[in-house]
């Protein structure tokens, strides 16, 4: 899908570039906070589950020197005991790790999650005309999970793998000075190939994740336009573009597997040779009765240890700095102004609200193209209870005053007046409530034709859904479905006809009971029958009020009290019906979609 570059878009990949900083993480920090006893939870099984790990240290070094060299069983029983007691902290505490750290990073996630999806709501129709919509999944999911799994897993783990370095070469020095300058050496030697060769297999890893995310959007355009590629019989051909995608990840896998396996040997080698080395000095020490047997098994086990735990900081960092990116992306969503702006002293309708309309001078642009006017200097006025045909061919601007109305849009200059109080003076709710708009193309929700209709008044009961539906002559077919006011009706409406989902439509906007109402009718998709039953509809949900009407159709031209002749973006003529036919000839001529 091609469209104009977002403002996201700039953003995002600016700070892909430069953001990638683990210090974005930090914005997460107060939504951590609003938990402190999860924290501190985390925090003190954290600290123990370190602790443990430098004890079990100690614990070996009295197992090999009292447990065994002094002969008696007591010695091997008490070391043992000893042990039993670490590892018991070592479940406790890993279990408090799993538990705390997790219901936190979850809550953290769900939160944040909540806080994007009301923020966006606040968003203006246009973000949403340059912000596609599967960027915006990606931000409440992908992004928001990867988060959540580095919540979970790689911070504490680092903070864990941080105290054991730390810990561990305090140990290292106590229990051996000596052993410990030789593997300041050794360890070094060990680690540097390994991270290098690492990054190697980072970046395969985050290449065969990039294709992969190909596949989800190849996977997107072939069902979604399913219809289209039955109609051009494009299956095999939609196949064959799907197997080459895959055979790209595979070759991308390929790769990152390839350089693993190597990694792993690599690392078994030089780790060997490292503890080979360790054990050559030691035991030469040993031998020398310079160290214990103890000392040189707690030594190996602390340099096992930290260099373990080294190692995977330096991995663990990749993850975070993965994440880190995602932060960004989702505070960069957090951190949108809205642009539809409302100004602080905002006011509400005056009391009875008449649905009496201005325009002046007004022009328009739409954001994504601003140089194109697509409205110049409209003006004109509906007073209460009048019905006004807007006619003119498709593309002329008719919609567009309807989103201005609803101020989906501001216009450039000029002003919209909506009972005498320009639109950007009214609370935006009030506005909204009082216009009934049935768009062109009704969108139906994915649930029941009750719930549908609802919509339009949450608190209206099943009855006055049914009432409803009579009078947009609804119900009748409503009945004759198996299951009534509780079908489901699919996907976007999609198992009910055009002129059905504009009934059930026209049903919601009756519910609303709105003071002015802007109908946007459609010819197109309906055949004459049905035309018919919706036009009936659109009577009765008239009735009484303030009525904008896109007409294309002959008799409703004629019924309205007034027609708006629009072309090339102005108000051509205007004046009844039969003045127009008189004035400037066949007004239904200039009738389009
Ligand atoms: N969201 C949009 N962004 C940019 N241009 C738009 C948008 N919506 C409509 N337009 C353009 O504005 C013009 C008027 O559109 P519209 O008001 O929908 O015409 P119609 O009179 O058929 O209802 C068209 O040329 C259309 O291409
Ligand atoms: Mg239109």
């Amino acid at each position: 899908m091609l469209r104009e570059p977002s403002y996201l878009d700039e953003h995002v990949t600016q700070s892909r570039e430069d953001g990638k900083q683990a210090q974005v993480l930090g914005k997460v920090i107060p939504y951590i906070l609003r938990y402190p006893k999860s924290l501190v939870f985390s925090l003190i099984s954290i600290v123990i589950a370190s602790l443990t790990v430098l004890g079990v240290g100690a614990g070996l070094r009295y197992f090999v020197d009292d447990g065994f060299s002094e002969g008696s069983t007591l010695g091997l029983a008490s070391s043992l005991l000893g042990l039993f007691i670490i590892i018991c902290f070592m479940a406790l505490s890993s279990y408090g790790r799993l538990y705390w750290v997790s219901q936190l990073s979850e809550r953290v996630i769900v939160d944040l999650r909540n806080d994007i999806f009301s923020h966006l709501l606040k968003q203006s129709v246009s973000f949403f005309e340059t912000t596609s919509l599967g960027e915006i999944q990606s931000r409440l999911t992908t992004d928001t999970t990867l988060l959540q799994i580095v919540l979970a897993t790689s911070i504490p783990i680092a903070l864990r793998n941080m105290l054991i370095v730390v810990g561990g070469l305090i140990m290292l020095i106590l229990t051996s000075p000596i052993l410990t300058g030789i593997i300041t050496v050794i360890i070094p030697l060990i680690l540097i190939p390994i991270l290098v060769y690492g990054k190697k297999v980072q970046r395969y890893s985050q290449l065969a994740q990039e294709k992969t995310a190909d596949i989800a959007v190849r996977l997107d355009e072939t069902f979604g336009a399913i219809r289209t590629v039955f109609a051009f019989c494009r299956e095999s051909y939609m196949s064959l573009l799907f197997s080459r995608q895959v055979e790209n990840t595979y070759q991308a896998s390929l790769k990152r597997i390839e350089a693993r396996a190597r990694l792993t040997a690599l690392v078994m080698i030089l780790v060997f040779t490292g503890i080979s080395a360790v054990l050559w000095f030691g035991g030469l020490r040993v031998l020398k009765g310079q160290m214990s047997p103890g000392h040189l098994s707690a030594f190996l086990f602390y340099a096992a240890a930290v260099a373990g735990a080294a190692g995977s900081l330096s991995e663990i960092y990749g993850d975070i700095l993965r994440a880190a990116g995602g932060v960004e992306r989702i505070f960069e969503f957090l951190s949108l102004k809205p642009r539809i702006t409302v100004s602080d002293n905002s006011q509400h309708l005056p009391y009875p609200i008449k649905g009496h309309l201005q325009f002046e001078d007004v022009n328009f642009a739409y954001p994504a193209r601003p140089h194109r006017l697509v409205l110049k200097d409209i003006s004109f006025e509906v007073t209460k209870g009048e019905t006004v045909a807007l006619v003119g061919p498709s593309g002329v601007g008719k919609t567009t005053i309807f989103n201005l109305l609803m101020r989906f849009y501001d216009p450039l200059n000029g002003q919209i007046l909506f009972d005498g109080i320009p639109l950007e003076k009214l609370e935006l709710h009030t506005l909204r409530e009082a216009i009934g708009l049935v768009p062109q193309e009704p969108f139906l929700f994915s649930t029941t034709l009750y719930e549908n209709i609802r919509f339009g008044n949450l608190s209206a009961s099943n009855d006055d859904i049914q009432k409803a539906a009579k009078a947009a002559y609804a119900d009748e077919f409503i009945e004759s479905l198996p299951e009534g006011y509780h079908t489901q009706v699919g996907e976007k409406g999609i198992t009910l006809s055009g002129g059905q989902r504009q009934r059930i439509a026209i049903a919601r906007t009756i519910l609303k009971n709105p003071s002015l109402l802007l109908l946007d009718e459609a010819t197109s998709a309906l055949d004459t029958e049905s035309e018919q039953i919706v036009q009936k509809a659109l009577a009765s949900l008239k009735h009484d009020r303030t009525t904008l009407i896109i007409a294309h159709r002959l008799s409703t031209i004629a019924a309205a009290d007034r027609v708006i002749v629009l072309n090339q973006g102005k108000i051509k003529a205007t004046g009844t019906y039969e003045a127009l036919n008189q004035q400037i000839g066949d007004v239904s001529g200039l009738r389009a979609s």
